[in-house]
């Protein structure tokens, strides 16, 4: 079973942390068997899986099914699931009942947007036995606030406030920090300062860790493609190739073939 310690450890010897951000049982399965660390139920699932604009549409309910969901495919791995939009902002009951449905569902730890403004909810997660991961820079479910999906942290009062962030998290006992888009020399004085694991997303090489969605990296959607995202495969043509070879076959009687039919 992989464990916060786990990470902490990695850390520690400079061995680089991968989280893979997924949402299903059969996905989860299949990055249980490969060298990923950690998987990430995010709250991207409420765009990716759902079709939603923006992830202020993930729910509770919908995290903790993605979150049963790939705890059982992936029994042994280190799951951290989000906490939906505006949870941490709702005040200590309101994000413990809910970090203890995400626990209840598989999780192992918790991830949460931000912190100035609910450091009592990190706080009281973390004495509650919640492992918290902090999520700083380019917070998704912020995205109305800043105007679109822009780096965060290039002005030096930006990156200062960001810095101050990370230092807040460790000191109220976060286990990690992912930072997303921010600049790579941001995300390296923070991971240099900073004891606990530093995993990034579009932050440069500086972090202790990557981490991507997926899809992404397996290019499922033809049309995604951020600077910060290598695909790693060109799924959407397999898909795509994949289907029309099935509907031709099928057009042309060509399937199922005699030893695919049953008896
Ligand atoms: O929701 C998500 O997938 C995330 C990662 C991009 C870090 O938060």
């Amino acid at each position: 079973m992989k464990t916060i310690t786990d990470l902490a450890r990695a850390r520690r010897e400079l061995h680089p942390i991968v989280m893979i951000a997924a949402y299903d049982a059969l996905m989860a399965r299949i990055v249980a068997g490969t060298e990923a660390d950690a998987i990430l139920v995010g709250d991207s699932v409420a765009m990716v899986v759902h079709g939603h604009p923006s992830t202020v549409h993930a729910t509770l309910d919908m995290m903790a099914a993605h979150t049963a969901a790939v705890r059982r495919g992936a029994p042994d791995l280190l799951v951290v699931a989000d906490l939906p939009f505006l949870t941490a902002r709702r005040g200590v009951a309101v994000a413990l009942e809910a970090a203890g449905v995400l626990m209840q569902a598989g999780a192992t730890a918790v991830k949460l947007e931000g912190v100035t403004g609910h450091e009592d909810v990190v706080a009281r997660l973390v004495e509650s036995g919640i492992p918290v991961m902090g999520h700083l820079g380019l917070t998704p479910q912020s995205v109305n606030q800043f105007g679109g999906y822009r780096v965060q942290g290039r002005e030096p009062a930006d990156g200062e406030r960001v810095r101050r962030e990370a230092q807040r998290l460790e000191e109220l006992g976060a286990f990690a920090i992912v930072l997303e888009c921010v600049p790579a020399a941001l995300s390296a004085t923070i991971t240099e300062e900073r004891t606990i694991p530093t995993i990034g997303i579009g932050a440069g090489i500086g972090t202790s860790g990557q981490v991507l969605v997926l899809s992404d990296l397996l290019g499922l959607d033809a049309q995604f493609q951020p600077r910060f995202v290598r695909r790693y495969a060109e799924g959407h043509t397999v898909v795509h190739e994949a289907v029309n070879r099935f509907a031709r076959d099928v057009r042309a009687a060509q399937f199922p073939a005699r030893e695919e039919v049953l008896a």
